[in-house]
C-alpha cells in the first residue's frame, strides 16, 4: 500500500526521503531537491525542475560510494544550457524533422532548436519546467511523484497534456520511471529520461571518458540517420558494423570508425531498435559495465527504441561536481519511440488521443559485480 508522508527539511540521512530548496527561477518559482535513500545506503537526488536526476550515489566493488551521473552544482546552468543532464524530456523526445508535423489534417509549426529540427520538445521543453511534487513510499522503496500540465499550444504542440512521472528508488538499486499522460486533443507524446552515466564515478581517473565502459545493446537493427540525425531508409542491420553491441564490447572500440553512420552521428547517437516480441513488454534493452569499479547498469523498458548517445557534444565547456565534462565523459541510454515518428508512419505511433492513456515504464538498475 502506498501512503503519503510529510517530509521536512534536513531530515537525517537514514530517512528515506528528505527535501530542501535547490534554487529559485528568474520567474520566482521555487525548485525543490528531493533525496531518496534506499536500505542499501544508495542515494538519488532529483529536483523539481525537469524532474532532473542531479546525483546518484552508488557503491563500487569495494563498497565505496561515488556519484555516477553528470550534473551541475546549482540551478542556473540547468536553466541556461542544453545537454539535458538527467532530465525528463518531452513533449516529444528526440527530433522532429523540420520542426513540423501534420496531424488530423492540421499542420503544426514548432521551434527549430537543432538545425532545422525540433529537439527534445523545443527550447522550453519539459526539462525546463518546474513540476509539482508529492512523495510516498511502500515496501519497495521511496517514491517521488511529479506532475506537469503542459498547456494547449505549449512549444507549439496541440492539447492540454497532463503528465505524471513517478520515480521509485527501490531497495534493489533500481530507479523505476513510470510515465503517464492524458490529453484533451490529439498530440504526439514521446517521453524519455536523459541521464548521462559514468559508472567509474564522476571525478575519478577511470571516469575521464566512458570509452572503457563495456556496453551490450539488445538490438539487431538501428535506425540509420542522415546528417541531420533524422532516420532514413530501412532499419540497418548491426551485424558487421560498429553498431553491433549484441555481445558486450568497449564503447571506444569502434567509436571513431570510418563508417557512414558513425560520421553522421559524430560517434554513437543512434536509436537502436530493441529486440522484443511486442514492444509494450518490459525488456532488457541494454547493459553497461565498468571494470575498475565493478558497477553495472541495466536498462529495462517498454519502449521500442533506445537512443544510445556517447556524449559526443560534450566539449569541455561545462563544469559541475568539481570536474570539466570532456567529450564522451558520459553516455545516455534513452528509452523512447523512434526519432521523427510523427512524420514517419512506418514507426509505432506516438499519437495520443483524448480518452486514451499514455503509459510507459523504464527501469535503470545499478549493481556491482
Ligand atoms: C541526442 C543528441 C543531443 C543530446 C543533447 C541526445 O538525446 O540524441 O543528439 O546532442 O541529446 O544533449
Amino acid at each position: 500500500m502506498t501512503t503519503s508522508i510529510t517530509t521536512t527539511e534536513n531530515t537525517s540521512a537514514n530517512n528515506a526521503i528528505s527535501q530542501k530548496l535547490f534554487g529559485t527561477t528568474p520567474a520566482g518559482e521555487a525548485v525543490t531537491e528531493f533525496t531518496l535513500t534506499n536500505n542499501l545506503g544508495s542515494k538519488i537526488k532529483i529536483i523539481t525542475l525537469g524532474g532532473i536526476i542531479t546525483e546518484w550515489h552508488m557503491r563500487d566493488k569495494k563498497g565505496a560510494l561515488a556519484d555516477v551521473v553528470l550534473g551541475f552544482d546549482s540551478l542556473d546552468p540547468y536553466l541556461k544550457v542544453g545537454p539535458y543532464f538527467g532530465a525528463i524530456i518531452g513533449r516529444v523526445g528526440n527530433r522532429i524533422a523540420n520542426a513540423q508535423f501534420t496531424l488530423d489534417g492540421e499542420t503544426y509549426q514548432l521551434t527549430a532548436n537543432n538545425g532545422t529540427n525540433n529537439l527534445h520538445g523545443g527550447p522550453q521543453g519539459f526539462d525546463k519546467k518546474v513540476w509539482s511534487a508529492t512523495t510516498a513510499q511502500d515496501a519497495n522503496g521511496p517514491m517521488l511523484k511529479l506532475h506537469l500540465l503542459s498547456e494547449d499550444g505549449d512549444q507549439g504542440f496541440p492539447g492540454n497534456l497532463n503528465v505524471t512521472v513517478t520515480y521509485q528508488f527501490t531497495h534493489k538499486d533500481e530507479l523505476i520511471v513510470d510515465c503517464v499522460a492524458t490529453t484533451d486533443k490529439a498530440t504526439p507524446v514521446n517521453l524519455t529520461q536523459h541521464s548521462y552515466f559514468n559508472l567509474a564515478g564522476i571525478g575519478t581517473e577511470a571516469g575521464a571518458t566512458i570509452l572503457n565502459h563495456k556496453a551490450q545493446i539488445f538490438a539487431d537493427h538501428i535506425n540509420a540517420v542522415n546528417q541531420a540525425a533524422i532516420p532514413v531508409g530501412e532499419p540497418m542491420p548491426v551485424a558487421g558494423t560498429p553498431f553491433d553491441f549484441r555481445a558486450p564490447r568497449l564503447i571506444g572500440e569502434f567509436i571513431n570508425a570510418d563508417h557512414e553512420q558513425i560520421h553522421n552521428g559524430l560517434g554513437y547517437d543512434h536509436n537502436f531498435i530493441i529486440n522484443q516480441k511486442t514492444y509494450k513488454e518490459l525488456t532488457l534493452a541494454a547493459r553497461v559495465e565498468e571494470e575498475t569499479s565493478g558497477r553495472v547498469l541495466e536498462v529495462f523498458t517498454k519502449e521500442p527504441g533506445v537512443q544510445f548517445y556517447s556524449g559526443n557534444f560534450l566539449d569541455g565547456s561545462l563544469t559541475g561536481k568539481g570536474v570539466t565534462y570532456q567529450k564522451r565523459s558520459g553516455f545516455c541510454l534513452e528509452p523512447q519511440h523512434h526519432p521523427d515518428s510523427i512524420n514517419q508512419p512506418q514507426f509505432p505511433s506516438i499519437v495520443l488521443r483524448p480518452g486514451e492513456q499514455y503509459k510507459t515504464r523504464t527501469i535503470f538498475k545499478l549493481s556491482v559485480k
